[in-house]
């Protein structure tokens, strides 16, 4: 089987972190997260992958490179016309997908816990034209909904329900033959411009197609904003193999470790540090006179001297310097957080702050 990866779409959620950086690029766990559902088509057996990607992004590709890091091939598809939805997605890339032979499709911001392996092998084993997975989700009106009879077959599929028919929703992990591009024909786009996938999964159900449904194992996310990605890192934090959380860069003699820590090559950590894992450092870091607590990852190249950092996500080449306490933040590339008490006037706040930033002072 081929699989097709969304890794469109707007992200506008993520502003400002997505005006210069694609969504699927931000860290779980320290790695970018079309990772994951990289690594779940692959483990399901899958040897070629096509990566659904907006007209003109070259950061994709130069990220994921060519799929020789998995052993398998990845080729990149972009949508033609930009994001009009991830039903429109899969028919763009129905070349690839070639019309006639089942296929995965997963949505490049779905992270689950217990990968899709199973899902896939009852698909193969039973005969379906669409195989879906369901989850309980607190965010249903996010989300598309599955709506089931009175004789507990589903009916339909409600794509961000006002008033939400179950409190099951559809997971960004999909499987189908050939009939998709027959629903594909009958579908217009919705209210909001796109062409939805829930219509699609409504169309085959009410047309008499074969239309499964597995419940997730263990947890599933997809991080739609920041507050769900600091979730979501968690999540991959605690499952992230104990061997892995190894120390690879200098450490002062004085540096405090409690619990599981990671540090890569080059990176140079203290005097005065204390770190309380779970916590993920990238390379070439300098970290002096600062606490980090759990559930942070901090990417290459920071530079940090006298913070408390807990429970935040940092990407690549943060500068923070005598800033205090911070707590449940994502902070981009880039970016420099210094304390004014050694500039003129002393009291007050500088900031230079993008468009869509959120700061909590
Ligand atoms: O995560 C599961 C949910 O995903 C389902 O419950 C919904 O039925 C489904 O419509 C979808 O809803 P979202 O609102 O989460 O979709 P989003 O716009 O975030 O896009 C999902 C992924 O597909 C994301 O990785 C971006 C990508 N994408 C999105 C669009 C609209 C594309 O590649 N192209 C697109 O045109």
């Amino acid at each position: 089987m081929k699989a097709l990866i969304a890794a469109g779409g707007r992200a506008t959620r993520f502003r400002p972190l997505t005006w210069s950086m694609n969504k699927h690029l931000l860290p779980l766990a320290g790695k970018p997260m079309i990772f994951y559902p990289i690594e779940n088509v692959v483990n399901a057996g899958v040897k070629e992958i096509a990566i659904n990607i907006n007209p003109g992004d070259t950061e994709v590709r130069s990220v994921v490179g060519d799929g020789s890091r998995w052993r398998v091939k990845i080729t990149y598809i972009e949508q033609q016309g930009g994001p009009l939805g991830i039903a429109h997605a899969v028919y763009n890339a129905r070349e690839f997908l070639g019309e006639d032979e089942p296929f995965i499709f997963h949505l490049g911001d779905n992270i689950f816990r217990a990968g899709i392996k199973n899902i896939v092998d009852r698909f193969l084993n039973t005969g379906l034209h669409c195989a879906l997975t369901l989850s309980r989700a607190p965010n249903l009106k996010e989300l598309g909904v599955a709506e089931f009879g009175s004789d507990g077959r589903l009916v339909r599929v409600v794509e961000k329900p006002q008033i939400p028919p179950s409190d099951l929703a559809v997971t960004g992990v999909y499987i189908y033959d050939k009939h998709f591009f027959e629903a594909f024909k009958h579908m217009r786009p919705s209210a909001r411009g796109e062409y939805e996938i829930s219509d699609i999964h409504t169309w085959l159900i009410q047309n008499g197609f074969r239309v499964g449904y597995d419940i997730v194992d263990g947890w599933w996310k997809d991080p739609g904003r920041p507050d769900q990605l600091l979730d979501g890192n968690i999540l991959a934090m605690n499952t992230l193999p104990h061997e892995s959380y190894v120390i690879e860069g200098q450490m002062d003699p004085s540096v405090q470790i409690q619990g599981l820590v990671k540090v890569e090559k080059g990176t140079k950590i203290g005097p005065n540090v204390l770190i309380r894992g779970p916590v993920i450092i990238g390379e070439e870091c300098e970290i002096r006179n600062t606490f980090i607590g759990p559930f942070t990852t901090i990417g290459s190249g920071c530079v940090i001297d006298g913070a408390e950092i807990e429970h935040s996500v940092l990407l690549d080449n943060v500068t923070l310097k005598d800033i205090g306490r911070i707590d449940g933040s994502m902070i981009g590339r880039h970016v420099t957080i210094v304390s004014r008490q050694k500039t003129l006037p002393m009291s007050g706040h500088r900031l230079i702050v993008g468009d869509h930033s959120i700061v909590e002072l």
